[in-house]
């Protein structure tokens, strides 16, 4: 199976190169499956309805999303009518929405994509291993899915990468999110799970991740708000990994960073 993943789509600069580049990304891929993060694709901070639908209406299966999920008030009624959108499993029961979701192609290959967020400086929620677990159990790969893909929304990479390793095997990909920088480490581990502590945001890079870079400079060097966050809106890159599996065992054989226009420097898989 093959698989595009985009991290954090940040803002209408991240949106825009988002579907800019999607009729590429499918013409030269083919991927059986989209997954994006768009917990920051209103403005920075959550998601609408509107904008949920026209990533989906462009040929995105699942929009996985983090700590911003609630931001914009409609989420909550939105994604208990919109499977396809889930938010982090680890939420405390009786949360809105649901930690994972199956997609099924058109010949009948399914993948299951779970969303969980860390811990460590970041909301106190239940634990994310624990969760992840749980559901994996129900859906072994290989057997009862084809493809699973595991969107760890997390500050730090200690977390991430623990994470990759405890579900070695058992995932097709676990992939970071949350801290809008692109990391150089996309491996397959030992037991045939493709991993990238961060997939990179979609957003303008010339930013502190992903904000305009006066007020967040302002508030590391003066400790006062002078200003709300507000997105960058220069060209973004289009961050993400492209990952290929054996549809016999889930594990993965392939992963490729991919980065699209602005400021970083581009890399696409080449056949
Ligand atoms: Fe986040």
């Amino acid at each position: 199976m093959k698989v595009v993943y985009l991290g954090d789509i940040m803002g209408r600069s991240g949106r825009n190169v988002v579907l800019e580049r999607l009729p590429e990304i499918k013409e030269r891929l083919k991927p059986d499956f989209i997954v994006v993060n768009g917990e920051n694709a209103a403005a920075g901070f959550g998601i609408t309805g509107k904008i949920a639908n026209e990533l989906f209406e462009n040929g995105v299966d699942v929009i996985s999303t983090g700590n911003h999920v609630w931001d914009q008030k409609e989420t909550k009624t939105y994604i208990n009518t919109e499977k396809r959108m889930i938010r982090p499993i680890n939420y405390p029961e009786g949360t809105p929405g649901k930690g994972s979701v199956i997609v099924e192609d058109n010949r009948g290959r399914k993948m299951l994509v779970v969303n969980a967020m860390g811990r460590v400086f970041m909301d106190p929620l239940d634990d994310p291993f624990k969760a992840v677990d749980q559901e994996l159990k129900k859906y072994p790969l290989g057997s009862a899915v084809k493809f699973v893909l595991v969107d760890m929304h997390a500050e730090a990479t200690s977390e991430k990468m623990a994470m990759g390793q405890y579900l070695d095997g058992r995932a097709s990909l676990v992939v970071g999110t949350h801290s809008h920088i692109p990391t150089a480490d996309a491996q397959i581990f030992d037991g045939g799970t493709a991993y990238q502590t961060d997939a990179g945001m979609c957003g303008d890079y010339d930013s502190v991740i992903g904000m305009d870079k006066v007020e967040p400079i302002n508030r590391f060097t003066k400790k006062m708000r002078a200003d709300r966050y507000s997105p960058a809106l220069g060209e973004a890159t289009l961050c993400g990994v492209y990952v290929e599996t054996d549809d016999k065992t889930g594990h993965a054989t392939r992963i490729d960073p991919i980065r699209l226009g602005g400021r970083l420097k581009e890399t696409f898989p080449e056949n």
